[in-house]
């Protein structure tokens, strides 16, 4: 892998592998490369737990981090994405991690740009490390995909999560179902079909909640009677019907009261924070396999001791 833009990159067996590594750094295994290898963290968006995340897995696997703060670059000078790109490879960085809000915005890089990137999340299109992170945590619970039934509910349309798990989960043998406010539902490319709220969240193994992103919309959703939670959010009166043991995901930051009662978020079927932690072993696992297919990332060595 030289790259990751997206799930359907990944084959089955490629996304096995980078779970199974993933476990492997959960379980205390190590890996440092050779040679001094930079990475960047280019966030256009803002981000608490996968910048912060990525920084970790970088921190513990010895990369060296240059710091690039959007904030503060050029591009407050009109230079462009590409410009900003190359001149990171130019000076010799040697991995990107890179959230922009335009949807494929790597589109323009990736026939151009030699170093590795990974995506941490193009507007409303792909999040393929959360979504590999929520593919462990699945794991972690259930052992296998085939069978479970995933119910994804909220913002669907402009989620990047929704997305790349529906995609993912799908292909690995789960049904995908997806529930919310009907307008918020483009049918998603088929990858799964509209279910009632009640109907979906009594028949689920994985109740996935989703926040409202109001930056990507035009008009926000009138909520402010809190009659959000109540039609389409997870309350206390639904987890009580939920599966015996069934279990509640969000990708957060987590609208506390709108999309979930607050009360929730931490209970015992709650993973919300499980996937956090999972995240920097995935970014690991990533971060690991994508230096290892580079030029800079030759004569890598294996410190496979714990
Ligand atoms: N889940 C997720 O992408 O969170 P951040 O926006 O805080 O990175």
């Amino acid at each position: 892998m030289k790259k990751l833009f997206t799930m359907n990159e990944l084959n089955v067996t490629e996304i096995e592998g980078i779970l199974h590594e993933a476990e492997g750094f959960a379980n205390g295994s190590s890996w440092h490369p050779k040679l001094q290898t930079m990475v960047a963290n280019l966030f256009f968006e803002p981000s608490t737990r996968t910048k912060s995340s990525f920084e970790m897995a970088e921190r513990k696997l010895g990369l060296e981090v240059i710091p690039f703060d959007a904030g503060t670059s050029s591009i407050l000078k009109g230079e462009t994405l590409y410009d900003t790109v190359k001149t990171l490879e130019a000076i010799g960085v040697n991995a990107l991690i890179i959230r922009h809000e335009q949807d494929h915005y790597f589109d323009e890089l990736k026939e151009k740009i030699r170093i590795p990137i990974i995506n941490a999340g193009d507007g409303c299109g792909n999040h393929p490390t959360q979504s590999l992170l929520d593919l462990l945590t699945i794991k972690q619970e259930f052992d296998s995909f085939k069978g479970l039934k995933i119910a994804i509910i909220g913002d669907v349309r402009h989620s990047r999560v929704a997305k790349s798990n529906a995609e993912a989960l799908t292909r690995l043998g789960a049904e995908v179902v997806f529930s919310g406010p009907p307008e918020w539902f483009d049918g998603e490319k088929g990858l799964g079909r509209y279910q009632d709220i009640d109907e979906a969240i009594a028949t689920s193994d994985v109740v996935m909640l989703l926040r409202i992103q109001h930056e990507r919309h035009s008009e926000k959703y009138n909520h402010a009677n809190g009659d959000y939670l109540e039609r389409f959010g997870l309350t206390k009166k639904r987890e009580k019907n939920m599966k015996q043991d069934a279990i509640i995901m969000h990708p957060a930051p987590i609208n506390r009261g709108v999309e979930i009662d607050s009360d929730l978020v931490e209970c015992s079927r709650s993973r919300i924070f499980k996937q956090m932690e999972n995240g920097v072993f995935i970014r690991m696992a990533v971060l690991k396999n994508v230096l290892e297919q580079t030029e800079g990332g030759m004569n890598h060595e294996n410190c496979d001791q714990k």
